[in-house]
């Protein structure tokens, strides 16, 4: 009897089928998790996009491109890749290269040739921690940057920071009264981890009056109150250069933080993937300033919890569809490590050739390779064109109406403050309210819909209440969109400032 025939007797004459599940039916966890950067107002844009493409000549819209501000994603925007990177991963993806003829540096060779001999293929699974290859590369790494030893065994090999943050906040929820300390505002992967594993956000702010700096007696007093609450803080998350604010934290607040953690035995989780933006000065990592306060004073702080997390995807890397990222793990117990362990061999490995990316990111060539030149013209072009685009994206914040900007000091973003006049504010608010939106929410629609600059409002990272901000990359190219939304904003204020307010 033929296959079709046996399906026909069994299978579609002798049961009704069920409908599809619904929402109601799957995990409310995965349903309740917001996450602003891919939100509402990039969805819009998503469409907008969709309906140029479907008809270019004939949109009816006011631009014929979107503007994607709504994100950190540098090649997005037009960032090339760096040569160096790309030679050796093109090696490592195909190996035979390094048999035929082609014009790569001999430092690329070199290096691609010595990842292979220690790491094998990038198409086998590596172990789950990472290659060990890889893991001591970063461990160097560390030591130098920071002047105190890191050890191979506490690296973690990542897909992009955001695994190393799923893991964390996996193993650290341990019921749904397990708390989390968060800026506020702060990147949303943390409160979509947190919804995702049922345990409790606890935002602290950030204050903008002071370059977004942190309060620690705002932070002390929160530890007791939820304690009150039955709300078990389970670690503080820093995140530093900050998203979205742009601030950079002072040697005297990381000190505050690590106290505050080393008092109340809760982790401290420094997300420090920008790294590399920092426009004046050295990046201090809070492992640096650990390891000195641990030297002073052993006793206090040798208990400290700290994982610190760095990636490929932002920096002059800018590399984020490669998924490279790593952990470093500092003073937590052996069988609590065992866990992110076994979290990180159910997953198998991270991605091997994001591992490769790591290695590239934090072992560039040295004076004397054939590559060194290109390297630096290119990473210093990179690093310079990132500044000048936020000064003089800040420059323009701080020319329009009612807009309160701080520099910014570091990562790719500015957060500026939408702080309307009262004659504007009112009529502004019940027009939100009025959709179900909020007042920069409106800013943001109304933004895309005449410019195509898509940006992200603030009450996606969380702001204090009564405050309005939008958060944008000043990753795109060129002056003219720059140019677009200070025109945008001009007419924006004019026009609530000319309707009456029967809305
Ligand atoms: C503060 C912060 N942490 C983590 C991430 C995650 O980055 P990735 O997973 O690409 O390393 C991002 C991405 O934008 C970020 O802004």
């Amino acid at each position: 009897m033929s296959n079709t025939l046996l399906l026909n007797k069994y299978s579609y004459s002798t049961f009704k089928p069920a409908e599809p599940l619904t929402i109601h039916d799957i995990n409310q966890q995965t349903v309740e998790a917001k996450y602003a950067v891919r939100g509402k107002i990039p969805i819009i844009a998503e469409g907008l996009q969709e309906l140029i493409k479907m008809s270019p000549t004939n949109h009816g819209l006011p631009f014929n491109k979107i503007i994607n501000a709504n994100i950190g994603n540098p090649q997005q925007l037009d960032q090339k890749p760096l040569t160096w990177y790309r030679q050796v991963l093109s090696i490592l993806q195909y190996p035979e290269l390094l048999n035929e003829p082609n014009n790569f540096p001999n430092d690329v060779k070199e290096r691609a040739r010595n990842i292979l001999k220690n790491v094998g293929s990038i198409g086998a699974y590596s172990h789950s921690q990472g290659a060990p290859y890889f893991r001591s590369s970063v461990a160097e790494f560390i030591t130098k940057r920071d002047g105190f030893p890191s050890n191979a065994q506490d690296i973690f090999l990542t897909s992009g920071a955001s695994t190393a943050v799923s893991y964390l906040l996996q193993l650290l929820s341990q019921d749904e009264n397990s708390g989390f300390l968060i800026p506020i505002p702060q990147y949303p992967l943390y409160t979509a981890s947190i919804a995702l594993n049922d345990s409790k956000p606890v935002g602290y702010y950030l204050d903008e009056s002071n370059k977004w700096s942190t309060n620690p007696n705002e932070i002390r007093q929160l530890l007791k109150t939820k304690a009150k609450e039955g709300i078990n803080i389970k670690a503080l998350v820093v995140i530093n250069p900050g998203n979205p604010t742009g601030g950079v934290l002072t040697r005297k607040d990381m000190v505050e933080l690590i106290s505050i953690c080393a008092e109340y035995g809760i982790v401290l989780i420094a997300d420090e993937v920008y790294q590399e933006n920092v426009f004046d000065g050295a990046f201090l990592s809070f492992k640096k300033v650990l390891s000195e306060m641990k030297k002073e004073s052993p006793e206090l702080y040798k208990d400290v919890q700290l994982a610190s997390l760095h990636s490929t995807s932002k920096g002059v890397t800018g590399e984020c569809g490669q998924r490279g990222g790593y952990m470093e793990l500092v003073g937590f117990k052996p069988d609590v490590r065992e866990i992110i362990f076994k979290l990180a061999s159910i997953n198998l490995c991270s991605v091997v050739s994001g591992q490769a990316m790591v290695e590239l990111m934090i072992n560039p060539p040295k004076k004397g390779d054939e590559s060194y030149d290109t390297y630096i013209s290119e990473t210093n072009s990179i690093h310079d064109d990132l500044k000048e685009r936020a000064e003089h994206l800040y420059n323009a914040f701080l020319e329009m109406e009612d807009v309160f900007v701080d520099k910014p000091q570091g990562a790719m973003y500015i957060f500026p403050k939408l702080d309307f006049k009262p004659e504007i504010y009112h009529k502004l608010f019940s027009r939100a309210k009025n959709s179900g939106l909020q007042i920069d929410d409106v800013y943001c629609i109304e933004l895309l819909e005449h410019t195509g600059i898509c940006c992200v409002p603030g009450n996606g990272f969380g702001q204090r209440p009564g405050t309005y901000h939008l958060r944008t990359t000043f990753l795109p190219p060129g002056k003219e969109w720059i140019v677009r939304w200070k025109e945008f904003h001009h007419s924006f204020v004019n026009k609530y400032k000319d309707m009456t307010l029967s809305l």
